[in-house]
């Protein structure tokens, strides 16, 4: 690289990585990359710790008693299909809102095709805050899940996932909850918030590689595989086995990748996601504020006082989102992103389905003075755009 970036796409995957994510990998890859348990070699053993060490850290961060009810998959994406698909039936009926991403609504919306299931998209309102008495009326008796994502990767805003916890078990529903843009950056704690089920991806707030996160499945929740073959246990049978992990981990494992998750993981748990959040709000407010002056800009979501993580959504009168997004990239050296971002039901919660818009996502390792930066080029765009 030949001049340093400014980072503004951590929504999407964090960057810089802590240097000992890193230094995880270069090892695990130099002394512990053999295929964790299919062997009694020791280099064998040495790659089945890595993924323990993972599980146990990720185990750790999320309360959850048993490391493994926690599954390793390659992104959030993957851990949301093999939730959903494992769980859904002919018939059953799904609860979820308008600002999940198309991670949530695609499988959804396959599963409505091949299997008849009903879903209900519960409306935010055009800052993307839902209204809980709107989900409450939403579940039916033949609600089997609701599908909540922790923190709309559109708007910041953050739903509360203990009370919608709180709604499922009155109802009978599990509840499935996306933290693509919260885990390692809010608080989880899937005993106290009646999570059921946790995707959560390796390469945004946990700190690792790409090629990495994972589905915790509650003890008592038997969701039907997404994929079988080999697991290194109990080859003799031709049913994929029923002990965890190895009933939802068919197939040679990221190895390498995990052991850079179990290290962005203890990153987090060492610096404490409460120090983390306070961190990311503090730049989020920096920026809202410093956006609120530019003439012109427009900021999607809830407003500065609200608690949120740290994404900004942003319109500039008379600008394409993808405009300025490229006009910060090559004139500016600052990484944002523009467009959908995946969520087209967000996007009308918000009136910006025609246009999409840009999103600024900051993120622990960020500086004040990059901020600074950014809203000054936002600043640049806006004059140069008003004498065009
Ligand atoms: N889901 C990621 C994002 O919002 C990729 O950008």
């Amino acid at each position: 690289m030949d001049k340093p970036i400014i980072y503004m796409d951590n929504a999407a995957t964090s960057w810089p990585k802590p240097p000992q994510v890193m230094e995880a990998m270069e090892r695990s890859m130099r002394e512990a990359a053999a295929n964790p348990g299919r062997g009694g070699h020791e280099m064998s053993v040495r790659a089945s710790r890595v993924l323990f060490e993972g599980r146990k850290a990720l185990a750790k961060l999320f309360r959850i008693a048993n490391p493994n009810d926690i599954a390793f998959t390659l992104n959030t994406t993957h851990a949301l299909n093999m939730a959903l698909t494992g769980m859904l039936r002919p018939g059953d009926h799904v609860v979820t809102t308008s600002v999940e991403h198309n991670s949530v609504r695609r499988p959804l919306e396959a599963l409505k095709r091949k299997l008849g299931i009903k879903v209900t998209y519960v409306a935010t309102d055009a800052r993307g805050v839902l209204d809980l008495n709107k989900l409450r009326d939403a579940v039916r008796p033949d609600t089997r899940l609701i599908v909540a994502g922790h923190s709309s990767n559109l708007f910041g805003t953050i739903l509360p996932i203990g009370e919608i916890g709180a709604i499922a078990r009155k109802h009978g529903a599990k509840l499935l909850v996306d933290a693509a843009q919260s885990a390692g950056v809010l608080e989880i704690d899937v005993g106290a918030m009646g999570i059921d089920l946790l995707a959560f991806p390796g390469h945004k707030g946990l700190l690792g590689p790409q090629g990495t996160g994972g589905l915790y499945i509650h003890p008592e929740l038997d969701l039907e595989p997404l994929m079988q073959g080999g697991t290194g246990s109990r080859s003799e049978s031709p049913e994929q086995p029923a002990v965890r992990p190895d009933r939802y981990e068919a197939g040679t494992p990221n190895t390498v990748g995990i052991a850079g998750l179990a290290a962005g993981v203890r990153f987090v748990l060492e610096e404490t996601t409460a120090r983390i959040h306070a961190r990311e709000l503090a730049l989020t407010r920096q920026l809202m504020e410093g956006l609120q002056s530019v003439p012109g800009v427009t900021l999607l979501g809830p407003d500065i006082h609200t608690e949120r993580t740290a994404i900004v959504s942003f319109l500039l009168e008379g600008a394409d989102p993808s405009e300025v997004a490229f006009l910060l990239d090559r004139q500016f050296g600052i990484a944002v992103r523009a467009g959908f971002h995946c969520t087209p039901l967000g996007h009308e919660s918000a009136g910006t389905l025609e246009t999409g818009a840009v999103r600024a996502s900051p993120g622990y390792f960020t500086t004040e003075s990059e901020i600074v930066s950014l809203v000054d080029a936002v600043n640049q765009i806006s004059v140069m755009l008003r004498n065009k």
